[in-house]
């Protein structure tokens, strides 16, 4: 039975000042994973990276931080930090799919490398100053890569093992290996998350029932594509177009007043609506002219011509596409 959702962190997207107003407006998840940090070789924190990992700016809510690094000794000193901040819990990144990324055998570039993983781990987990949870792929390029990364994940007390059951060159299209995670989630030692293509009630009753044993899922672009998922899990109502104009419109004002400027705010904006137009009929037209448009004021305009001309799906019992 599902115990736990999981917000999924999603670069760009779920920042600090999202994961407010959605908690806010919307809520239902019982954690929020922060999209990673990469600490630097001097051990800095950027301003940047202060900013969206202070507590002033994180409003109380239950958060999980995400570190990516292959190095022991950095990944230490982000747990030290992170501690001291007041988190309970650090995570590190095996699943960024990004070329740039893995080329510095980073993120799911680090499954390529099973025994740097391993000596990494020793380290990590006999020193770490909070406990160490994992998100990860399967592999490169094969799902059955995934059965020498599991023995060594077996070896250590990983918090939360979060599985994204697609391998790197899949990036986050194409099949999801439920099979491979049927077996994972037996044979795994240390708890264990879902992760992958929950959008609708449907699919996460789908996946209850296949995986009666499963405690916890991980939900990223299904939440953002339909804020109101988790809370219709939870028995509750589906969104309407008030509240997703209401959700839109401090959005919008808490991006502006977080970045001081109404372009950046802007950009930020049709990043959650290439998910969320999705939720309104035949969005395709304007989807397209989000996609296109420069600056804030055709961003709004396009907004607006959505809630104004586009009825919303019928979504309660999850048919979202
Ligand atoms: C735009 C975008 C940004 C992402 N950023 C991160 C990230 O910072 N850290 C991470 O572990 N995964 C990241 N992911 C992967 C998601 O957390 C998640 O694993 C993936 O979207 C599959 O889950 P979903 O189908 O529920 O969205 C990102 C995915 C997308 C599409």
């Amino acid at each position: 039975m599902i115990q736990r959702i999981d917000f999924a962190p999603l670069d760009g997207i779920t920042k600090a000042v999202f994961r407010q107003v959605w908690h806010r407006r919307f809520g239902g998840a019982d954690r929020y994973f922060m999209p990673f940090f990469s600490p630097t070789d001097q051990h800095i924190v950027t301003d940047r990276d202060r900013k969206e990992l202070v507590p002033e700016n994180n409003g109380g809510l239950p958060l999980v931080p995400q570190v990516m690094t292959r190095k022991a000794d950095d990944f230490l000193w982000a747990a030290e930090l992170l501690g001291d901040m007041g988190y309970t819990e650090v995570n590190l990144n095996l699943g960024c799919p990004s070329g740039t990324v893995t080329a510095k055998g980073k993120g799911s570039g680090f499954l390529a490398k099973p025994e740097e993983l391993d000596r990494f781990f020793d380290q990590v987990f006999s020193r770490a100053a909070l406990p160490v949870s994992v998100k990860t792929r399967l592999g490169i390029l094969d799902p059955e890569e995934f059965w020498p990364l599991l023995e060594i994940y077996n070896r250590y007390p990983v918090a939360c093992l979060t599985i994204h059951p697609r391998v790197q060159k899949q990036f986050y299209k194409g099949t999801v290996h439920l099979d491979v995670f049927e077996k994972a989630l037996a044979a795994s030692k240390n708890p264990v998350c879902y992760n992958g293509d929950l959008r609708t009630v449907e699919d996460l009753r789908a996946f209850q029932d296949r995986f009666p044993a499963a405690e916890a899922v991980m939900v990223g672009r299904g939440a953002v594509a339909d804020p109101a998922l988790p809370r219709k899990w939870r028995g509750g109502p589906a969104a309407t177009r008030q509240e997703l104009q209401d959700f839109t419109a401090e959005l919008y004002q808490s991006y502006q007043a977080f970045y001081g400027q109404v372009n950046p705010a802007a950009q930020r904006m049709k990043e959650v609506w290439f998910y969320l137009i999705h939720l309104f009929e035949g969005g395709g037209r304007i989807d397209k002219k989000l996609r296109r448009s420069r600056g804030a004021w055709e961003y709004e305009r396009l907004e607006a011509e959505i809630f104004q001309t586009l009825p919303l799906r019928d979504h309660s019992e999850g048919d979202l596409v």
